[in-house]
């Protein structure tokens, strides 16, 4: 019988060769709903070049697809444009059976993967800039360290003016379609977004340098092959220009409200906040811990300017799934939010001050009195919330009218 898995043509010269894993749905943190793709790519010139490999289970599938246009064996050369396990886990394994003659990796990148696997495999450090030749094809090499490990860099085919941009420009999306243009737009915008927002965000200022850089090597692209998710091959300036925006995370007049609730006071209190922003003409997105994923806010605080979180208190603390989404936000260091924060207690009532500090760390500016309550809020406690959400609204409004 005939493999059921085949390659799917870029160009004359490059194939996808990747895996699909139609059920993933973690991501260390990051919830994947729909799946993903682990994309590597056959260059098909004199030296025949694996670029990336895929996640360890997903080799027979790889393989298989590179069988559909050449006996694997052929390949002469494997660059390593990540080392991060989703594209490397089969390396070793891949390079004791096709036995390349050279594989290939950033210099920080050939020692994350010493690091990592601890064999005997030779990994050749490429430079920033440095070219390698395949025959009748170049490749050229760039450094894009922290978009988003230290060892990343970008693979660049100029015959096809193909960009291969391991993680950047992708998104966790299983798909059957390889190319961004069978895909709709507003799905495309949705998971590019939400993956910005997990993965990328932190290294904001890194991810506009390397653009910029991009656009003055002349370097021309028509095509860019990410490592997950579609190939964008028609309008690549729509998704440049996308990153461009969400690096740049100018604060728009939108608020995200989270919060967690034990007794539905802090619920109470959220909602006369939430309609104080819509009655003061802000976008809400309210938002409970309770029910929702650490992604999903992280994707919904990308554009917002205000962020105005809520906790009981709990063992003089706040509620776990509130300590949850507040590291991760942390960590993922979104910039440009005005901020509050509100919560209700029993007896000891720290949460506020907990969150508060949160906020200092993740340079939230805090523009409105927090609101904390001792049990169940009544019409005077949900009035100050109200009046919270004016002075948040009112001072969002200010600073977004000039954008
Ligand atoms: Fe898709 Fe950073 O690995």
């Amino acid at each position: 019988m005939k493999d059921i898995y085949s390659a799917v043509k870029v160009t004359d010269n490059v194939y996808w060769v990747g895996a699909i894993d139609w059920t993933i749905r973690d991501f260390h943190g990051y919830t994947t709903p729909h799946g993903s793709t682990y994309n590597a790519y056959l260059v098909m010139a004199d030296k025949i070049t694996l670029i990336d490999t895929v996640k360890a289970p997903f080799m027979g599938e790889m393989l298989a697809r590179i069988k559909s246009v050449i006996e694997p064996s052929r390949i002469k050369y494997i660059i390593s444009n990540h080392s991060e396990m989703d594209h490397t886990g089969c390396l070793p394994e891949v390079i004791d059976l096709i036995k390349p003659e050279k594989v290939f990796a950033s210099a920080v990148g050939s020692k994350t993967l010493k690091e990592i696997y601890h064999d005997e495999h030779e990994i050749i450090p490429v430079k920033d800039g440095e070219k390698l030749n395949l025959g009748n094809i170049d490749l050229t090499f760039m450094e894009t360290r922290m978009i988003h490990w230290p060892d990343s860099m970008f693979t660049y085919l100029a015959k096809d003016e193909l960009l291969f941009s391991q993680d950047a420009f992708g998104m966790h999306l299983a798909t059957l379609e390889r190319f961004a243009d069978e895909i709709p737009a507003a799905t495309l915008e949705y998971e590019g977004a939400t993956y910005y927002a997990n993965i990328v965000l932190p290294y904001s200022q890194i991810v506009l340098k390397a653009l910029e850089k991009v656009a003055a090597s002349g370097m021309k692209i028509k095509i860019i092959a990410p490592d997950h998710g579609p190939v964008w091959r028609n309008d690549i300036g729509w998704i440049i220009e996308l990153y461009k925006k969400w690096a740049s995370q100018k604060p728009t007049a939108k608020a995200v409200v989270v919060y967690a609730t034990m007794w539905h006071s802090t619920e109470k209190m959220a909602r006369a906040i939430s309609e104080a922003l819509a009655q003061a003409g802000v976008k809400v997105k309210l938002l409970s811990m309770n029910e929702t994923h650490r992604s999903e806010v992280v994707y919904e605080v990308l554009d917002a300017g205000a962020l105005i979180v809520g906790s009981p208190t709990l063992n003089n603390n706040i509620l776990p799934q509130m300590a949850d989404v507040m590291t991760y936000l942390k960590g993922l260091k979104p910039v440009n939010k005005i901020g509050a924060a509100f919560g209700s207690f029993g007896w000891s009532g720290e949460s506020v001050k907990h969150l508060e500090a949160i906020f200092k760390d993740m340079k939230v500016d805090i523009v409105a009195e927090s609101v904390a309550v001792k049990n169940v809020p009544d019409a005077g406690i949900l009035e100050k919330c109200h009046e919270l959400g004016k002075t948040v609204a009112s001072e969002l409004l200010k600073r977004t009218a000039a954008n």
